[in-house]
């Protein structure tokens, strides 16, 4: 009693890097923070949303009123977003997700090999998480990706959003160290197949407000269709 339910739409984001393990003890990854999703998922919770957090390792604590779902790899992830997809109303992907994972993990720690062979890994692709869930049968009426460039930043993620089937790709230029990975700072261009829209360089949490807000009124705009 007393406590207020949020009533707006459901809404599941993907933050953090995956894990892909290559023996019990090593694994790939990337510099991702988790800070970009872990400020929309606030962001949204502010706005009313229902918001689910699918989050690869980080140390961020969970935003309060928001429900975080712990994974490691890019299987997990993709799992987690699947269980979770006939009750999405708006789908954010803003994880780095690991494009490839080891064809086999070893059980054992892997030993330095004596001959000064090197080491190969055979990697193989992993699912496409953004994609599968904008191709599901039960697709959130929304689904948005982020796109993490070094060139032709704003080119590269029409293509992306075109070849994912995604509503509304938001691109940042990661070759600047300013912004993007593991900074508290971004600044992005919101792309459609419509329009662009940049947004400045400014922090993480007053981005995602704003970024929340344009998803919100892109979903409604969508339902009153
Ligand atoms: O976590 P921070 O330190 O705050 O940094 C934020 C960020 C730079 C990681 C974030 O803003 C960002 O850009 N996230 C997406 C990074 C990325 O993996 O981009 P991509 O261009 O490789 O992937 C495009 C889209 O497909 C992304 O929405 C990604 O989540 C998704 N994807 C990619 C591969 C895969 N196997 N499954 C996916 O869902």
């Amino acid at each position: 009693v007393g406590v207020q339910q949020a009533q707006g739409p459901k809404v599941v984001i993907t933050a953090g890097p995956t894990r892909e393990p290559i023996d019990p003890v090593r694994y790939i990854s990337n510099h991702s923070s988790g800070k970009m999703g872990y400020a929309l998922a606030a962001a949204a919770q502010a706005l009313g949303c229902q918001v689910t957090l699918v989050s690869g390792p980080t140390q961020l604590a969970c935003p309060s009123g928001v429900t975080r779902v712990d994974v490691e790899s890019a299987e997990q992830m993709l799992a987690a977003c699947l269980s979770e997809v006939a009750q999405t109303d708006i789908f954010i992907a803003a994880a780095a997700v690991a494009d490839y994972r080891l064809a086999e993990v070893a059980v054992h720690k892997l030993k330095k090999d004596q001959s000064q062979q090197g080491l190969t890994l055979n990697l193989v692709e992993n699912p496409d998480i953004v994609a599968t869930i904008a191709q599901h049968q039960q697709r959130p009426a929304l689904v948005v990706g982020f796109a993490a460039e070094t060139q032709k930043v704003q080119a590269y993620a029409l293509a992306k959003l075109q070849r994912k089937g995604l509503d509304m790709m938001i691109a940042n230029d990661v070759s600047n160290p300013e912004i993007g990975f593991h900074s508290d700072h971004n600044a992005v261009t919101l792309i459609t197949k419509d329009r662009q829209q940049a947004f400045d360089i400014q922090s993480k949490k007053e981005l995602a407000h704003q970024l929340m807000t344009e998803i919100l009124q892109a979903y409604t705009n969508q339902e009153s269709l």
